[in-house]
């Protein structure tokens, strides 16, 4: 039998003459065929056939699979099913772990309890008599809270508008006729006024006097004398029952 023909690796093995003494398989369809190959092949075992050489990519695959396993799937499924696993486990590690070591620096930026606390300013209003002021700090600035007097009242609503640099009416600066609510920030330069203490000078008009510069404001809180350019501002606020306000 001449195998070189079959296959130049076969060669060294069957030389021509067949003088080495190499013996074919006596059984089997390789004997009947004369086909070394064919007969290793043969006789059941799936190991790499003696100078084999892979003539597909998945040739590999298919001998080192075990017997039975569906074509290109034995030596594939398992590593993939294996990666995939690890890939979407290491990625789920990974999303907790940014958040969790992120959730401190997010947290950081709400604002703190303190600074929330002075967002808005609950005012008990039941202690304050007529005629008397408060002064409570939101958000860093002085708020008056005047309880006026019915003489006070009437005192700003008498006046015309034509008279005030910054025309408003009065009952346009208040929620309820007694209660009257500014900031006590001078509209000039920003001088903190006086008014609220009973010793206080409370200026031409009965209301607040800024000694700065000497700007007179009425018992509304309006400009009427000075160079203030505007009416003492009115800072959001309401009534949270007949006694309380919550300023902010
Ligand atoms: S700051 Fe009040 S008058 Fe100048």
């Amino acid at each position: 039998m001449d195998t070189s023909r079959k296959h130049p690796l076969y060669a060294p093995l069957a030389p021509p003459g067949g003088s080495s003494g190499l013996r074919m398989p006596a059984t089997g369809g390789g004997a009947a065929s004369g086909c070394f190959r064919q007969g290793v092949a043969s006789a059941g075992s799936r190991a790499p056939r003696l100078g084999w050489a892979p003539e597909r990519d998945d040739e590999m695959a298919d001998q080192m699979a075990p017997a039975g396993a569906p074509h290109g799937a034995a030596g594939e499924a398992p590593g993939e099913t294996r990666r995939d696993f690890l890939k979407l486990t290491t990625g789920a590690f990974a999303a907790v772990g940014v958040g969790v070591m992120a959730w401190p620096f997010i947290h950081s930026m709400n604002p703190a309890r303190d600074v929330l606390a002075l967002a808005s300013t609950e005012v008990d209003l039941s202690p304050i008599q007529a005629g008397q002021s408060v002064t409570v700090v939101w958000r860093g600035k002085p708020v008056f809270v005047r309880h006026r007097t019915a003489e006070e009242i009437q005192q700003a609503r008498a006046t015309p508008l034509s008279e005030l640099k910054d025309p408003q009416p009065d009952q346009g600066r208040v929620q309820r006729d007694q209660w009257l609510v500014v900031l006590g920030v001078c509209t000039h330069l920003g001088c903190v006024p006086l008014g609220q203490k009973p010793t206080d000078a409370r200026g031409n008009y009965g209301g607040w006097f800024c000694p700065c510069h000497g700007s007179h404001y009425d018992t509304s809180g309006r400009i009427r004398l000075g160079p203030a350019p505007t009416n003492l501002a009115i800072p959001e606020y309401s009534f949270t029952s007949d006694t309380q306000i919550r300023i902010g």
